[in-house]
């Protein structure tokens, strides 16, 4: 396929889906130079034209595969996580660029396609996991990779969050496994999951439980996980959408010399010599980065970082930090916790 010259040119962006993380998407375009919304497609025509008009795009549709015979240069697909294969298949055949939101997608099999159908067009496939532009991850890695923590021993994910009856009741595709793929554990946590896999690398070998508890939906509202990474370290998993007791979104890591946890948008910084430094970066990313307690939650900074991100490897014709393989990794680990179900240990290739 051939790749028209893009130069320094402002890209043109459509998306598909014009629900709440559309809405922030639309609004975080609207803080890029180079980046311009020209297209909103989404089944509920009022959702994609309320977005429009907010931005002063002229082109609605209810299908996004009109919007892909537009001079579209990449789509964002912001839909249920069960359409997201179907749809980003599509649009990379049509010879768009592709930023797809988290997860990459319900099933290893179909991330897989889409990895496929990007390589096959010679299209950049990328995946919206903003957490990993934000400076508490950033700091984190060069900890991690310079070696100051020591030999990584241990990491736990812990998403302790509510949500409330009409979170799942208001929507028809959250807590079904065909639409939403999961509950708490790919939904909420795939943020810091996809931090720690980001951070310390792929886990191998994995145990895990998931149950409704409290909510009336298909999928989990509590899960929990004990697993290894292929470095050897261990690792466990909590995660709930149905307890009062909440708190940030924490990625620990312990070490031979030191430690770390994230918390949002801090990081502390636990020392060899027992004392720790706790850096909140919160105030310079515009808040916080997701909530224990509001879904609508979010900052401009950390999905900008990552659009800009996009937009380069798109002009640079590199791939982006978050790529299909990279998005695969956290879904993995996801899906093992499901298979495993309290019965079995699964091995993740
Ligand atoms: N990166 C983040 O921090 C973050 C935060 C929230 C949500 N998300 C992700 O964004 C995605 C959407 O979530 P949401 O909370 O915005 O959901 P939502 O229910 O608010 O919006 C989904 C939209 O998709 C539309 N839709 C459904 N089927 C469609 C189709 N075939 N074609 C076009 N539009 C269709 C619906 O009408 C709705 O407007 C999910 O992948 C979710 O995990 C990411």
């Amino acid at each position: 396929m051939n790749t028209p010259s893009i130069g320094n040119r402002i890209l043109r962006a459509g998306l598909v889906g014009a629900g709440s993380s559309a809405t922030n998407i639309a609004t975080t375009i609207a803080t890029i130079d180079d980046i311009e919304l020209v297209g909103v497609a989404d089944v509920n025509k009022e959702a994609a034209r309320r977005i429009a008009d907010q931005h002063s795009v002229t082109f609605v549709t209810t299908d996004y595969k009109e919007l892909c015979k537009q001079d579209v240069d990449f789509i964002i697909i912001s839909l249920p996580h069960g359409l997201h294969k179907e749809a980003a298949v599509h649009c990379l055949d049509a010879g768009k660029h592709v930023l797809v939101e988290k997860p990459i997608a319900t099933t290893v099999p179909d991330a897989i396609a889409m990895i496929d159908a990007a390589k096959r067009n010679k299209r950049k496939l990328g995946v919206h996991c903003q957490q990993r532009f934000i400076d508490a991850t950033q700091e984190a890695k060069k900890l991690v990779d310079g070696g100051q923590l020591g030999k990584i021993l241990q990491a736990n994910v812990s998403v302790m969050w509510f949500r409330d009856a009409d979170y799942y009741k208001k929507s028809s595709w959250r807590g079904t496994w065909q639409l939403e793929g999961g509950g708490s554990l790919i939904n909420q946590a795939i943020h810091p999951v996809d931090q720690m896999v980001y951070l310390l690398g792929n886990v191998k070998r994995l145990f895990g439980c998931w149950a409704h508890r409290v909510h009336d939906i298909e999928v989990d509202d509590n899960t929990c996980a004990a697993f290894v990474l292929e470095s050897g370290a261990f690792g466990t998993i909590q995660t709930s959408t149905s307890t009062r007791a909440t708190f940030p979104a924490r990625l620990t890591i312990f070490g031979s010399e030191g430690g770390i946890e994230l918390d949002g948008n801090v990081l502390t910084h636990f020392k060899a010599d027992g004392t720790r430094e706790r850096t909140d970066f919160a105030a310079r990313e515009g808040g916080q980065v997701g909530s224990a307690i509001d879904p609508k939650k979010f900052s401009v900074v950390a999905h900008a970082r990552l659009m800009r991100d996009f937009a380069g490897a798109i002009r640079e014709d590199r791939e982006p930090l978050v790529t299909g393989e990279e998005g695969l990794k956290s879904l993995k680990v996801v899906r093992a916790v499901y298979e495993s179900a309290g019965e079995k240990v699964i091995d993740i290739d």
